[in-house]
């Protein structure tokens, strides 16, 4: 056994309803680590009396919380982050499809699968749900690298049957079985789950979002991921290409592409019908609010989503996202709240960052959070990484001011330490 000692951030229950005092803190407090797991948290003293044995891992004050999740991101978008001057459909086009192209080639995607990692790790990520390219190897690399560092990871092929170039579209026949394929490798695997991801509906056709429909209802524990009302102009396209459809979600309600276990990312525009329904079958949203800025998207409602019951969790979007940090990543939830009038509290942007997103992607009960039997997928964060979040921390008249420096200005320099499954990677 381990007892990593430092102070202590868990909760026990939701600050989005909640408040604040959902969220457990504790100055001098430990977590002990067992076979990859937490196996208690608490007072350090009480902790270093009840396991006299266990080997102590002394952080000062660092904080020790569960590791980030990130609920959206696209690997194969690492080496095109920030790309300059477009929006939505331009960017795609410019900067996106000729990036993806590359996964052709097997060797490139396992380059770019260990740098994403080691760079997501060295960021306080532990883990994510990952959009990866058409090519299957591309989901290999990710799967391969992710099963290597023992991490739990959630990722699917992206298919594509129109809109997009030479070497990037597939057909709803070859989205099925390609996807099939994968899921039956990977999924249950180890700490790994199979994502069906079809990537908006722009770029399917009604014949292979059917197909992918019929493929989820197969396999119905799976996640489905795709991108839901990001940019006005998307949305136009969407209703030129859908004539029929609803609105954007009944491009996905009307081939089986809607159900509790879907993750639509983005979700700014939404009509009222779309936010019923969203919230009548349970689904949840992943909040980019980096990319958002980034490509002009717009503001996300969070209060509004919260109050009508989704599920939501935060997620970097990169490449569209201009950070791999979580950090900088609460920092934007927090200012596009700000520009709602609604200012979310540390409490809640933490939240959001962790056990936030692994409600929205289903694994709360085994990341996300510090409890006994969770997984010890940890990070130790220094609330005092540049001179600057320093001289304003010590000023803090309590946790959350202490903390809060470290959320609007911390990047990967705070992060300390990080553990997957107990085992301390850095
Ligand atoms: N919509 C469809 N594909 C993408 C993508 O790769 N990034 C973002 N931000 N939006 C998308
Ligand atoms: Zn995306």
């Amino acid at each position: 056994m381990e007892l990593l000692i430092g102070q202590v951030l868990r909760f026990e229950g939701d600050p989005m309803a909640e408040g604040p005092a959902a969220a457990r803190h504790l100055v001098r407090g430990a977590v002990a680590v067992e076979n990859g797991k937490v196996a208690a948290v608490g007072e350090a003293e009480a902790l270093r009396a009840a396991h006299p044995g266990a080997r102590v891992t002394d952080l000062g004050r660092q904080l020790i919380s569960a590791g980030f999740i990130d609920a959206h991101v696209h690997y194969p978008q690492t080496q095109m982050i920030a790309s300059w001057g477009k929006r939505l459909i331009d960017w795609l086009n410019s900067y996106t499809f000729p990036t993806e192209t590359g996964f052709a080639d097997p060797r490139h995607a396992a380059d770019v699968a260990a740098l994403y990692f080691d760079l997501a790790l060295s960021h306080g990520t532990t883990s994510m749900c990952s959009y990866c390219t058409i090519h299957p190897a591309s989901v290999d690399a990710y799967f391969g690298e992710a099963r290597a560092r023992g991490m739990r990871v959630l990722g699917g092929r992206t298919c594509m049957d129109r809109n997009a170039p030479d070497g990037l579209r597939d057909t709803a026949q070859t989205a099925y079985d390609e996807s099939a394929a994968l899921l039956s490798r990977w999924h249950g695997r180890d700490r790994l789950g199979y994502v069906i991801t079809p990537r908006f509906s722009p770029t399917s056709t009604p014949e292979q979002l059917r197909a992918l429909g019929a493929l989820w209802a197969e396999h119905p524990d799976c996640l489905m991921q795709t991108h839901l009302s990001e940019q006005l102009d998307e949305i136009a396209w969407v209703k030129s290409l859908f004539p029929e459809a609803r609105d954007y979600l009944d491009t996905y309600e009307a081939f089986g592409l809607l159900g509790e276990n879907g993750v639509y990312g983005h979700a700014i525009h939404l009509e009222p019908r779309e936010i019923v329904r969203l919230k009548e079958v349970g689904a949840a949203l992943a909040h980019c609010p980096t990319s958002n800025t980034f490509i002009g998207s717009g503001l996300f409602d969070m209060a509004g989503m919260t109050a009508a019951g989704l599920r939501v969790g935060l997620a970097t979007d990169t490449g569209g996202g201009s950070s791999f940090s979580m950090l900088r990543t609460m920092a934007a939830a927090y200012e596009v709240a700000q520009l709602r009038h609604h200012p979310l509290h540390p409490a809640q942007l933490w939240w959001l960052a962790t056990q936030g997103s692994a409600r929205a992607l289903k694994i709360d009960a085994f990341v996300g959070n510090i409890a006994p039997g969770m997984e010890a997928d940890l990070i130790a964060v220094d609330l005092a990484s540049t001179p600057l979040i320093a001289q304003r921390a010590v000023r803090a008249e309590s946790f959350w001011e202490e903390l809060f420096p470290t959320i609007m200005m911390g990047d990967d320099r705070a992060i300390a330490g990080v553990w997957i499954g107990g085992k301390r990677q850095r």
